[in-house]
């Protein structure tokens, strides 16, 4: 009988890592939870506070903090570090730079330290980061990947869930490429049970499904959400929580997430969303879709901007 506790270790317990943490209790999707921060008053705060909460769910479900290197037994390391907030007159390259010293920093310490389990990236710009987290850990790329546009996907599924009442795991409508502006729905591969999302629209509502309007509301909630709260962070920790779930299950369903591609869709050295089947192992597979000729355009640009950006990494 395979009695091994399952345990996730949350590097940064800030907003995103403390809301994740908190899913990750209340959907029990681990036995072992492990904070990281380098704030230690506050993370030890953090974890007595949680473990409180643990003694309501049905299973024992441990809260405890560590430094980052304490991670040989570790399965999955979700990295949610930021070298924002974002100052005054500050770029998105400058986010960039300071968010990826720091990982410069962990990721060498937990491999040299015997991390040998997945590391899940939820960090901002998250396709750049999934690479570079990938480029230092000497991992297979299976067993590195990135939020990416899962919880773009999800905006939109919601979205037209609630236009078409029909819940949203019964929506096969995605996001592919960057977590960011170049994103876009592959409404090619779109459908509720077959039927083409637009057509579903149409007799339900009686209009025309505006899909550019769509696909620009979804690309900007994020920046919606941050404009009137200064983060996003339920949003994401539920993203967390569902991929963990579904690697620690081996539930082989396909989720559109940030992933090292070697050749597929005919580009390498880069991370960015594509449908990939998870597996305890990580990224079991990744899905070759046929996109349409605009999206493929789209797909390029995308990886343009993501390849861009690596080439900008300390
Ligand atoms: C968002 C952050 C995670 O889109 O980028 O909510």
């Amino acid at each position: 009988m395979n009695t091994k506790p399952r345990k996730v270790m949350i590097i940064g317990a800030g907003n995103v890592g403390t809301a994740a943490a908190w899913a990750l209790l209340n959907q029990t999707i681990c036995e072992e939870l492990i904070l990281v921060d380098l704030d230690k008053a506050r993370v030890e705060g953090h974890c007595q506070d949680l473990s409180d909460a643990a003694a309501y769910m049905p299973g024992m479900i441990t809260v405890s903090t560590r430094e980052a290197s304490d991670c040989e037994d570790v399965d999955i390391a979700v990295i949610t570090v930021s070298g924002g907030p974002l100052k005054p007159g500050q770029t998105r390259l400058d986010e960039l730079t300071n968010t990826a010293r720091i990982i410069k920093n962990i990721v060498p310490t937990m491999m040299a330290n015997g991390f040998n389990g997945i590391f899940l990236i939820a960090t901002n710009p998250c396709d750049i980061i999934t690479w570079q987290v990938w480029k230092l850990s000497g991992l297979p790329r299976g067993q590195v990947l990135g939020t990416g546009v899962w919880l773009d996907t999800t905006r939109l599924r919601r979205t037209l869930a609630e236009a078409l009442d029909i819940g949203p795991q019964s929506i096969d409508a995605f996001i592919l490429g960057e977590h960011g502006d170049t994103q876009f729905p592959v409404w090619s591969h779109s459908s509720v049970y077959g039927s083409p999302i637009a057509d579903v629209y149409q007799r339900k509502t009686g209009k025309a499904l505006d899909k550019a309007a769509l696909a620009d509301y979804v690309r900007r909630k994020g920046f919606e959400i941050y404009a009137r709260k200064g983060c996003t962070e339920f949003g994401i920790a539920g993203t967390i929580a569902e991929i963990c779930r579904n690697i620690f299950t081996g539930s082989h369903r396909a989720l559109a997430v940030s992933c090292v591609l070697q050749g597929e869709y005919g580009v390498d050295e880069v991370a960015t969303g594509v449908p990939a089947v998870l597996a305890q192992s990580g990224v079991q597979q990744i899905i070759e879709l046929k996109l349409a000729p605009d999206e493929e355009e789209k797909f390029r640009h995308s990886v343009e901007v993501i390849k861009a950006n690596i080439a900008r990494l300390p």
